[in-house]
């Protein structure tokens, strides 16, 4: 949570950080590029012979298909609690889910990755879709916790050197929280920031989605980090310890570019193991699996690797708005990983 570009910091030292090296993306240094040099350095091909590939199961993956009645959902050896859904969101509700995640939920009350900085920001998404900037309102001098900040059109006379764009804060957004929201100074959920009540739509979902990890019981989604993911973005290691009852489980669904999943142990020195997760698919966290170390060190965002389903059909038509989300979606990620906080 909030640690996307997170390091382990341990220099390679432990079994999830080398894993996290083995599938980072590397990319040839600007320096090497154009060098003609013979001693420069080679880009690490990546082994991805070892990662799970729901898709293409086989027996002795270590993987077991689970009798669910509504649909596939399998559970992976030694790791109890742990549940994947291939495909659980379907085609045309992943267009909607990357939708609502771009256009909605960004908005207040809501807090994002950009409010520490700039308090309160409305309409992020339509004003990079109309290029608009981000200009001071208020007291010109005061300080950033009371500024406020709007996206007003760019104007002849503003002066345009060191003016935001929409645009750069739609593609630097990292996170944005959706019902009860957390306090990162306080490591908590706190109540009495105000907060808009949990999406209907997705809170039905959720619940329908954590059936498996549920015995019975009904999960309710009461918070959820939905996480933004461009091209050279990961998220590191990393264990969330911040609800009441960790027996609940985590609900996180993937949408838009494929990405490598690692699912350790419950300290970094437990060796992960990697999957691959696409658009629709769902990951289930529950019982022990909740205290696992897990973490995303990949993301493929080139046409072929990508895995990205044909949208093309939904942006038919010229409706503006969503050819623009495809454009973004191309290259990106969003998960919405959801909680039962209390
Ligand atoms: C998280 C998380 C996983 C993912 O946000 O806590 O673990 O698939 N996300 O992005
Ligand atoms: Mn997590």
């Amino acid at each position: 949570m909030g640690y996307l570009d997170a390091q382990a910091g341990d220099g390679g030292r432990t079994a999830f950080r080398r894993a996290e090296k083995k599938y980072k993306l590397y990319k040839q240094s600007t320096t090497h590029k154009h060098s003609s040099c013979r001693s420069r350095m080679e880009i690490p091909v990546t082994d991805l012979s070892q990662v799970i590939d729901f898709e293409r199961i086989r027996d002795g993956d270590g993987v077991t298909r689970l009798d669910h009645s509504d649909f596939p959902v399998y559970a992976l050896e030694g790791h109890t609690g742990f549940f994947f859904i291939p495909r659980a969101v379907p085609h045309d509700q992943q267009f909607h889910w990357i939708r609502e995640a771009l256009t909605v939920f960004p908005e207040p009350p809501n807090r994002t990755s950009h409010s520490a900085h700039y308090g309160p920001l409305f309409g992020l998404w339509s004003s990079a879709t109309k290029k608009r900037v981000l200009s001071p309102t208020g007291p010109e001098n005061g300080d950033l916790f009371v500024r406020k900040w709007e996206f007003a059109d760019p104007g002849d006379e503003r002066k345009q050197e060191g003016v935001v764009s929409a645009t750069a804060l739609l593609r630097k957004l990292r996170w944005a929280t959706l019902g009860v929201q957390f306090d990162w100074s306080k490591r908590a959920y706190d109540i009495s920031i105000p907060y808009r009540s949990f999406p209907p739509a997705l809170s039905e979902l959720a619940t329908k989605l954590a059936s498996p990890a549920m015995n019975g019981d009904q999960f309710r989604a009461e918070a959820a980090i939905v996480n933004f993911f461009g091209p050279d973005d990961m998220l590191g290691g990393h264990i969330d310890d911040m609800e009441a009852d960790w027996s609940k489980p985590i609900v996180s669904i993937s949408l838009g570019c494929k990405a490598i999943f690692l699912l350790g142990g419950e300290t970094r020195d437990d060796p992960p193991v990697a999957m691959f997760l696409r658009s629709g698919d769902c990951v289930l966290m529950a019982g022990p699996s909740r205290r696992c170390f897990h973490g995303v060190p990949r993301i493929f965002t080139g046409c072929k690797e990508s895995d990205l389903p044909d949208f093309s059909a939904l942006a038919m038509g010229e409706i503006k708005e969503n050819v623009a989300i495809l454009d973004y979606i191309q290259q990106s990620r969003i998960n919405i990983n959801i909680r039962q906080v209390f």
